[in-house]
């Protein structure tokens, strides 16, 4: 019997093809989705997510994030996305808010935690409480108010209450992502 042998197109001005090299980058995935970043390797990770990939829900929180509104996921903990230059994120998974909800759309626990006990003012730091409560409920799936108080997030609109409660809510329940 006669080998098969595969069959090599050649690249022709004919076929309209385009050989097109592979640009040297960071890869990294958001979301679930692999981008390659080409442009300057020391920029902060939240003007990546803000202004090249247009996630704009994770916000500024200071220029060393000290008030936990630019927090992400990154390989499954919380850390201040400006704090985090693109250059050692090759090979790395973050999660913004905007990846929480399933694909799907059903919101993770602690999104309808934070509907179900109206957490949200102005939602300028929902956000960040998001992704800290995540990181929170992974590490200690029933935290006290004592562990929720100890999250670098800061809420001017008054809402630590209602935001300890929804995370209490979600305990036991937000094993994703
Ligand atoms: S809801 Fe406005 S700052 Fe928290």
């Amino acid at each position: 019997m006669v080998p098969v042998q595969a069959q090599v197109l050649p690249i022709s001005q004919e076929s309209g093809i385009v050989a097109e090299k592979v640009r040297d980058g960071i890869d990294l995935e958001v979301n679930g989705e692999h981008f390659r970043h080409t442009g300057d390797a020391q920029m902060p990770l939240l003007w990546y997510l803000r202004d090249v990939l247009r996630l704009t829900g994770t916000k500024y929180g200071g220029e060393h994030g000290e008030n936990g509104a630019d927090l992400v996921l990154l390989d499954g903990k919380a850390v201040s996305a400006i704090t985090v230059p693109l250059a050692g994120l090759a090979g790395k998974a973050v999660t913004t808010v905007e990846g929480l909800a399933a694909n799907d759309g059903s919101l993770h626990p602690l999104q309808q935690a934070f509907i179900d006990e109206d957490a949200i003012g102005c939602g300028y730091c929902t956000p960040g409480w998001l992704i800290a409560g995540v990181d929170l409920l992974r590490r200690k799936p029933h935290p006290n108010d004592g562990d929720i108080d100890q999250l670098p997030n800061l809420c001017r609109c008054g809402c630590q209450t209602r935001v300890r409660r929804a995370i209490k809510r979600a305990a036991g329940k937000a094993g994703r992502p």
